[in-house]
């Protein structure tokens, strides 16, 4: 289960790393500019997950050091931040630990060995003005 599925054709992407860098059932730090992207993955399933790598609670750049697993009957992937165990499903965003705390997450898609990210977080953490969810802190 991956995010792409929710991603436009249009989706501008970037070269994040190679499949063989990233460990299995554990993630890395992507950094893009000024920016830290978290990439996860799951290698059970062989699914691939990005998000922001800011967690929202002290605001500490932590979640690719984070525990992943899942949540629920769905079995929702998520990470768990390393400091105050807060987590955050890793399709939605979604704090799961009953916080109204929000990350970004991006679509990633892997092409003959390489790992690529979706320039632009899903919008599925858009609110109905068009802003993104405020992380509470
Ligand atoms: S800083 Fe991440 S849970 Fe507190």
């Amino acid at each position: 289960m991956n995010n792409t599925e929710m991603t436009p054709s249009s989706t501008p992407w970037f070269f994040a790393c190679q499949v063989g860098d990233v460990p299995r059932n554990g993630g890395v730090c992507v950094k893009r500019g000024t920016e830290q992207i978290a990439l996860f993955h799951f290698a059970r399933t062989d699914s691939w997950y990005a998000t922001e790598n800011l967690c929202p609670h002290r605001r500490q750049m932590a979640l690719s050091r984070g525990m992943t697993g899942s949540a629920g009957e769905m079995q929702e992937p998520k990470v768990a931040c390393p400091f105050h165990k807060k987590s955050f499903s890793l399709l939605s965003g979604k704090c799961l630990s009953g916080e109204h705390y929000q990350i970004k997450v991006y679509p990633v898609k892997v092409e003959a060995g390489n790992v690529y990210i979706g320039k632009d977080p899903i919008r599925q953490d858009i609110d109905a003005s068009g802003e993104y969810l405020e992380c509470a802190s």
